[in-house]
């Protein structure tokens, strides 16, 4: 059983905690929040001693893996301090906020051998997500892609009403590309591949942050258009294009259904259904890892992680780039 340890106490790490409770492959054991009661409320309910103290955390915590569910901007940081206190690192997309910052996590990594750091892209790990990889393998062209992931974010409402909640803001690295575009991002990388050039087109708000935008990968034979927004909602399913064929997805991050429609018209379901809890599946990946980190095909699909990881973390900071997107954390 590996002993589990958080940080943030948001919707997100609930779900997390209950899908490595669902695979009785962890067990929460220590809990940190910037607060005494949000940390006893989550620990009442999930288990686990309460930390306020982030460097007493990492003492005195007794658990081998840390869930980091904080604003974007932390990641990094705290990911360098959990390498750093001997803890084994899952943490939420994306890790970093530019390249520097994928250094630093990398220079740690190297400073920690024996440890390991996985992004939380939780899609990549799920069984629909493979049946759209090994189809692609199937099909003699590939003309390209729209994806699109849209969602109106509840806290779009607080942001109308005049706040600046964390994730539309720039200062915690938050906007449409990183908390959304991170997924379609992912697609296309573990797809197709790295791509040669990219545009991103945004609809900015006040806050400086993506609201919403149109990016645009370029690779030697086809663009892949990206559609990605937290301020309104689209119902627009996602395709990957062949020459007459096309896979059909219902949304292009969930991918809870994805139709194969083949050269002569006839149609196969390539999508099974998913598990109740999104995050079960990159628990389990992520446990498989941690348990046998020796065994030749875990080191070899956590290399395969990092990389796309790595990859698809460049491609976010090129994006946010052609679009003169600044981050503080880029200072
Ligand atoms: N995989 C998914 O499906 C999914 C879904 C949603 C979000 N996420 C990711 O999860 C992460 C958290 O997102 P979120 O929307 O939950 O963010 P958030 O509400 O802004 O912050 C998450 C938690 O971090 C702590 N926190 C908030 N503001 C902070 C600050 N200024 N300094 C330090 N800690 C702070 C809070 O915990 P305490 O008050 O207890 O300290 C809060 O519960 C993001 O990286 C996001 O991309 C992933």
């Amino acid at each position: 059983m590996l002993k589990l340890g958080i940080i943030g106490t948001n919707w997100i790490t609930q779900q997390f905690v209950e899908a490595a409770a669902a695979s009785q492959k962890y067990e929460l054991t220590s809990v940190y929040s910037r607060h005494e009661d949000t940390g006893k409320t989550f620990a009442e309910k999930n288990g686990g001693q309460v930390y306020t103290s982030l460097e007493t955390f990492f003492k005195a915590g007794d658990f081998d893996v840390v869930y980091i569910a904080s604003p974007n901007s932390l990641h990094a940081a705290q990911t360098i301090q959990a390498l750093d206190a001997g803890k084994e690192v899952i943490v939420e997309k994306p890790l970093v906020s530019n390249p520097t910052e994928y250094a630093q996590v990398k220079d740690a990594l190297a400073a920690h051998p024996e440890l390991h750091v996985f992004e939380a892209a939780r899609h990549i790990h799920e069984p629909n997500f493979r049946a759209i990889r090994k189809q692609l393998s199937e099909m003699s062209v590939i003309n390209g892609a729209t994806l699109t992931y849209m969602k109106y974010s509840s806290r779009f409402d607080n942001y109308l009403a005049g706040e600046n909640p964390n994730v539309f803001t720039t200062t915690f690295s938050g906007g449409a590309l990183q908390d959304l575009g991170v997924y379609v991002v992912y697609d296309a990388v573990a797809w197709f591949g790295k791509p040669n050039r990219v545009h991103y087109y945004t609809t900015p708000l006040r806050t400086g942050a993506d609201g919403k935008g149109i990016a645009v990968l370029g690779y030697d034979d086809f663009d892949v258009t990206l559609n990605i927004g937290k301020n309104t909602n689209s119902y627009l399913p996602s395709e990957i294009y062949g020459l007459k064929d096309t896979i059909v997805m219902d949304n292009a991050a969930e991918l809870k259904s994805v139709i194969y429609h083949a050269s002569d018209g006839s149609t196969k379901r390539l999508s099974t259904e998913p598990a109740a809890n999104p995050m079960l599946a990159e628990v389990d990946d992520f446990a498989t890892v941690l348990n046998d980190p020796k065994n030749p095909d875990n080191m070899r699909h956590y290399q395969t992680w990092l990389h796309l990881s790595e990859i698809v973390n460049g491609v976010l900071y090129d994006l946010r780039r052609k679009a003169s997107l600044v981050f503080p954390a880029d200072k």
